[in-house]
């Protein structure tokens, strides 16, 4: 069985921060991998709220005191689960997406 492409290396993301990847070449189907040590965590790059991406610039973050801002009004969600905890989708969640880390390379999950 073929393994799936990678999305990147884990060192393509600073440890606490993120990138945003478009694994189909297209900017409107985009990823978030925020990394937390040996660790990545993927989303859609899509906010509950209104559909929009959360980086203010492609690939750019914004976070607050451990949180994941997004910078169209301001949600905040957290970095392990998605959950946002303050802004006007408070209680809703990012679209989780299943990755692993293989050699050091960021790929979605076979499962
Ligand atoms: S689109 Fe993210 S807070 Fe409104």
């Amino acid at each position: 069985m073929k393994y799936p492409e990678p999305l990147c290396r884990l060192e393509d993301i600073l440890d606490g921060g993120a990138i945003a990847v478009e694994p189909l070449g297209v900017a409107a189907i985009s990823l978030l991998l925020l990394r937390q040590g040996e660790q990545v965590f993927a989303y859609e790059n899509a906010c509950p709220h209104a559909g929009q991406r959360l980086d203010w610039s492609p690939g750019k973050f914004l976070f607050d005191n451990g949180l994941l801002v997004c910078t169209a009004h301001g949600a905040c969600f957290k970095i392990a689960d998605g959950i946002c905890v303050s802004g006007p989708c408070r209680g809703e969640s990012l679209q989780a997406v299943a990755v692993e880390i293989r050699s050091g390379e960021v790929t979605l999950a076979r499962d």
